[in-house]
């Protein structure tokens, strides 16, 4: 199967380096096909997100992409599409996105002996990110040199179909609960109406167990009692700004993985950014794209290899071998080697 490569940059092309080199050790007969994005865009195709790339990821269906230095490219990005017809996005990793059609932004949290603390050791939740809407919809301007506004979009359709693919997720990996963190309290209109689309989605999975929590309360109750959620589904914003929160619970942003998930297409990428403080000195943690890697291999199907590989990361976590971001002295390739030495 052709699978798509975005290299980003940053310490992107080292994290996909690492990658590759264990998802080809598993011979599970993976393809890869470069897709330039962001500066080797620029310069191939005078834009960062090109018609060009992104249709080559449509008719792959599958990518898996390193973190991109967003600030070269400050503010908004437009995507020209070939009838005529334009979009403007706020950002470049939104515009992706939205280009794309991918909805949600699945990020699993889960604790690692020895590294995560004490209480999150045994942590094991997923947060389902809405990632079309919210604050992050381009709605927003300036009012002269008084102030600014921005509209919190929020839409029955798009709720429903983030809450749906939450349950369903629920269902098929046998989780007991999904959870909705929103603000229904302070935003009780916008925030009030996620909740109730919500709610109507949940009544119709009986067999699965539902709850709400306001994001503060959420926020709290994911440092002191993690054991409290299971999956968990939010919005753009607040789903952003939790998941960086479990990957410093799990010990590093460097072990975050995450995907983004559409009806046509789905793009695999750590929850971190670039990290230009590290780049180029072969010491990034490999462990959040290898991991996205892991659940790009369940998106397609290939469920034991996945398993052997999270199995083999875990364990080469727990023995020690470990970048300097958690603790250890490794570098990026020394830990990617240790994985494939352990998947048997
Ligand atoms: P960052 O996530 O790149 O880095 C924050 C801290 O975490 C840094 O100290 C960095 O060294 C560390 N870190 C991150 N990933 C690591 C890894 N795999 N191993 C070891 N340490 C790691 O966040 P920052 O500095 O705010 O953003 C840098 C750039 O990345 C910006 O241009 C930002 O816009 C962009 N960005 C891109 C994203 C994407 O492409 N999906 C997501 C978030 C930020």
């Amino acid at each position: 199967m052709k699978i798509g490569v975005l290299k980003g940059d940053g310490i992107g092309p080292e994290l996909v380096e690492a990658t590759l080199f264990v998802l080809d050790a598993c011979k599970v007969g993976l393809e890869w096909v470069d897709i330039p994005i962001a500066n080797e865009a620029l310069v191939k195709y005078n834009h960062p997100i090109p018609q060009e790339s992104l249709a080559t990821i449509r008719e792959l269906k599958v990518a898996i992409k390193g973190p991109i230095s967003v600030d070269k490219m400050k503010g908004r990005i437009t995507c020209v599409h070939k009838d005529g017809s334009a979009h403007t996005y706020p950002s470049f990793n939104n515009a992706i996105r939205r280009e794309l059609g991918l909805f949600v932004c699945p990020r699993p949290s889960k604790g690692i002996p020895g590294i995560s603390d004490p209480l999150h050791e045994t942590m094991d939740l997923i947060i389902m990110r809405e990632i079309t809407e919210d604050a992050y919809s381009a709605i927003e301007h300036r009012i002269g040199n008084v102030a600014a506004e921005c509209v919190k979009l929020c839409t029955r359709e798009a709720v429903e179909r983030v809450t749906r693919y939450s349950f369903d997720y629920a269902r098929k990996n046998k989780r007991k609960k999904v959870t909705c963190v929103h603000k229904a309290n302070a935003i009780s209109i916008t925030d009030g109406f996620f909740l109730e689309c919500f709610r109507d989605v949940a009544k119709t999975y009986p067999d699965i167990e539902s709850d709400d929590y306001f994001v503060d309360a959420a926020t709290y109750y994911f440092v002191k009692r993690p054991e409290m959620f299971d999956v968990i589904v939010t919005t753009n914003q607040y789903g952003d700004i939790l998941s960086d929160l479990g990957a410093a619970l799990m010990g590093s942003l460097g072990l975050g993985p995450g995907g983004n998930i559409g009806t046509e297409a789905a793009v695999f990428e750590a929850c971190h950014g670039s990290a230009p403080d590290i780049a180029g000195k072969g010491i990034a943690n490999p462990t959040s794209l290898i991991l996205s890697g892991v659940m790009m291999l369940r998106h397609i199907g290939v469920y034991e290899m996945a398993d052997r590989i999270e199995k083999a990361v875990r364990e080469t976590l727990i023995s020690g071998v470990r970048t300097p971001d958690i603790g250890g002295t490794s570098g990026t390739m020394e830990f990617a080697r240790n994985v494939v030495s352990r998947l048997g």
